[in-house]
């Protein structure tokens, strides 16, 4: 079996993990900021070095290619990353689908359909998630970009424009699915289970659906010293008192493994003396089964109002984005496993609690996802890391699958 450069591809993920750091030891790249198109255009930089056919789509999904033909075997993640992330989600897939592609080349390997290495825009959600994958599928039309804003109200299409991708023009990111033959994400577990367990490989069989909901809490800005207890509007007691009651309800009506967490909250005008008129507050809500989600978020749309009323305020509920949960598929996880075992490695078939471009790429193809340990289990924060063994691993193991897959 042909194996990867681990040299080459830590010292990409070593430069790479240069781009966007933060005080605090981390990355911050959200898609479109300045620090992303810098790991885009230092991404770039590579493909050409390495001589590999390579174009941007109208998503800007980033794609590069060996082989002529079809249907293609594709590999890939993202470049951009949360606030103070890490160093390996997302490029790991990235950069170790680039490796293959050189690796192919060196060993001079021919396999019978092409294979393609990508780099999806905004997996991680400054614009809601996945919009380079759903462009990909056609589920991002041009109506759904307009609806898509960040989080200090950036309109998707205006950060489109500003690096010269057209909006209007995004159906033209399509694949038809007849040309894709598999997709295979490798990424780190991102979970504490594969280290505890010590072993070097997940296979990933099913990833879970997952939703993002903007709630506002609206209700009068009032003198903080002089407005009586009783007759406030605070905007805060109602954000405050949705979020214990979210945890409740995911607690006492979910599956038991459901999750639900507020990860952003702001408070406006923003003052010690204010009472503040209005709470802006995130819930992000996932479980492996669609339809408990979907139970979930109406019982969520019922909680943000009855907790608004209690409290004497108005409230909107805006539903950012839905991924459907997925099943990887059946044969990609059984060629990772031979792969895993041909080269010696232990494994263990999981699934996934984080969100991947791999469960929007399962709706047009069949999808696979390697997992490799993750220190302590920490993610999305500077903390996380992944040992050079590992990542040495893992990429042979996608290396190997997408030789076999496109060989087959
Ligand atoms: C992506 O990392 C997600 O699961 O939110
Ligand atoms: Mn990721
Ligand atoms: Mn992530």
């Amino acid at each position: 079996m042909v194996r990867i450069n681990l040299a080459r591809l830590r010292k990409d993920l070593q430069e790479l993990g240069e781009i966007g750091t933060t005080p605090e030891g981390g990355v911050w790249r959200s898609s479109f900021s300045e620090a992303d198109m810098e790991a885009r255009r230092w991404y770039v930089k590579r493909l050409e070095e390495a001589g590999l056919q390579h174009w941007v789509d109208a998503a800007g999904n980033i794609y590069a290619r060996v082989g002529e033909g079809g249907p293609a075997v594709i590999a890939g993640s993202h470049l951009d990353s949360v606030p103070n992330g890490g160093r390996f989600d997302g490029v790991l897939g990235v950069m170790a689908a680039l490796e293959c592609l050189r690796s192919i080349k060196d060993h001079g390997v021919q396999p019978r359909l092409p294979i393609e290495a990508v780099a999806f825009t905004d997996e991680e959600g400054r614009f809601g998630g996945f919009v380079g994958s759903f462009a990909v599928i056609g589920t991002m039309t041009y109506e759904e970009i307009l609806r898509r804003r960040d989080l200090r109200g950036m309109p998707l299409a205006d950060a489109m424009r500003q690096v010269e991708l057209d909006p209007t023009n995004i159906g033209a990111a399509r694949r038809d699915p007849k040309d894709i033959k598999a997709y295979v994400e490798l990424h780190i577990e991102q979970g504490p289970i594969l280290e505890s367990m010590e072993v070097p490989i997940g296979v990933v069989q099913g990833i879970v659906a997952g939703s993002r909901t903007w709630i506002t809490f609206h209700g009068r800005a009032d003198h903080a010293g002089t407005t009586p207890m009783a007759m406030r509007q605070d905007a805060f007691l109602g954000a405050a008192e949705f979020g214990l009651r979210a945890r409740e309800l995911v607690l006492m009506e979910g599956s038991g493994t459901t999750v639900g967490t507020v990860g952003v909250m702001d408070l406006k005008p923003g003052a010690s003396n204010i009472v503040p008129d209005t709470a802006f507050l995130t819930l992000d809500l996932r479980d492996i089964s669609g339809e408990v989600l979907q139970r979930l978020l109406e019982r969520v749309g019922v909680l943000a109002h009855e907790t608004a009323e209690k409290w004497g305020l108005a409230v909107t509920v805006e539903r950012m984005r839905l991924s459907e949960a997925a099943r990887m598929s059946p044969h990609i996880q059984a060629v990772i496993d031979e792969v895993a075992r041909d080269l010696g490695h232990k494994t263990h078939w999981m699934n996934s609690g984080a969100g991947h471009d791999a469960q929007v790429m399962a709706k047009i193809t069949e999808a696979g996802m390697i997992f490799v340990p993750s220190r302590q289990g920490r993610s999305h924060s500077p903390a996380e890391f992944t040992d050079w063994d590992h990542v040495e691993n893992g990429a042979n193991v996608l290396l190997n699958t997408l030789l076999r897959l496109a060989t087959s």
